[in-house]
């Protein structure tokens, strides 16, 4: 049995009117769990309150109703053990690149030696291929180079768990598929819980164990979650020719062009249940039982025709 270590419950985030609007519901009913050493995706379109929910489970935001539970106790606040890569790289400015990362290590570890400190850093930045720019502000680094300081602080502080969003968008395909393999190597030789937004569907298929599909907002709903039915052991040179690979690709595009945004049909069906999203496994056929599970093994085709 699989231990929960992200318990979202109930989430729902509005923002307060502004001078020429009403109050603005981005989610609610938001309920889904992230397992231990479980990496999920969350896609959605832009707009729907993927970095607001990243948000409040990083601690740096507050939900308007419903909580976070992470290792069985609420976050109110950000913590070392949850790392977190913005959208945009949030760097301190004055620092080097160097010392963006070893502030960060040094918060997570203050004893740490100089040598100890210095050596620690200079692998995660070699990992994300940034040797030779070590003393650099961020105003003398490019946007994606920027982006990398970013992951590699997050990966230096060793977190529980990983909170990223879209961390590679801004980077050029070959060092995106270097970090990602990285981040995966990370990931199963460590036992890392990441939390990801992204907008890539071939990223999420080689990276998610689950994908949590978002409808459009306001009022955004958790439509269903995918379960990704390729082995683990799936390399971006190899998915492709799996037989789920396709089902899962059209099921996830389907989504994005079709179903986030006609979904008020579908969550007012009785069998929508907020707190229990459908789960789909797209390209594995439904065994034919009548037991409760069954309701869980939809075939991408079987939950399509009902969307
Ligand atoms: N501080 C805020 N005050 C008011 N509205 C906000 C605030 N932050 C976000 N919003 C609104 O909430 C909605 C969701 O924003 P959010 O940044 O979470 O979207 P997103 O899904 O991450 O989009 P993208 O894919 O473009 O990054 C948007 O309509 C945005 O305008
Ligand atoms: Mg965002």
């Amino acid at each position: 049995m699989s231990e929960t270590q992200i318990s979202i419950e109930g989430l729902k985030r509005v923002f307060p009117a502004s001078e020429d609007d009403g109050d603005f519901t981005v989610f609610e009913d938001v309920w889904f769990k992230v397992n231990k050493g479980e990496f999920v995706c969350l896609i959605g379109h832009s707009g729907c309150g993927k970095t607001t929910l990243l948000n409040i489970l990083a601690g740096l935001d507050k939900a308007s109703a419903g909580s976070v539970i992470v290792d069985g106790e609420e976050v109110d606040g950000p913590s070392l053990n949850r790392a977190v890569v913005f959208q945009s790289h949030a760097l301190m400015p004055w620092m080097t690149a160097m010392n963006n990362i070893a502030f960060a290590v040094t918060s997570k570890w203050p004893n740490l030696s100089r040598e100890k400190l210095r050596a620690h850093c200079q692998k995660y930045i070699d990992l994300v291929r940034l040797t030779g720019s070590e003393s650099k502000k961020p105003s003398q680094l490019s946007g994606g180079m920027k982006q990398r300081v970013g992951i590699a602080r997050a990966m230096a502080i060793e977190p529980k768990i990983m909170l990223l969003d879209e961390p590679f968008s801004a980077l050029d395909a070959l060092t995106r598929g270097s970090l990602q393999d990285e981040l995966l190597s990370i990931c199963r030789e460590t036992v890392q819980t990441v939390f990801m937004i992204t907008h890539d569907i071939d990223e999420a298929l080689l990276l998610a164990d689950r994908i949590v599909l978002m409808t459009n907002g306001p009022g955004a709903r958790v439509l269903e979650i995918v379960e990704n039915t390729m082995p683990r052991d799936r390399t971006r040179h190899d998915m492709h020719k799996h037989a789920h690979y396709y089902p899962l690709r059209n099921h996830l595009i389907d989504f994005l062009v079709e179903r986030s945004a006609k979904f008020q049909e579908r969550i007012s069906a009785p069998d929508y249940d907020p707190r229990k999203p459908k789960v789909v496994r797209p390209g594995v056929v439904a065994p034919r039982t009548l037991d409760a599970d069954a309701d869980e093994v939809a075939t991408a085709a079987t939950s399509q025709a009902r969307a």
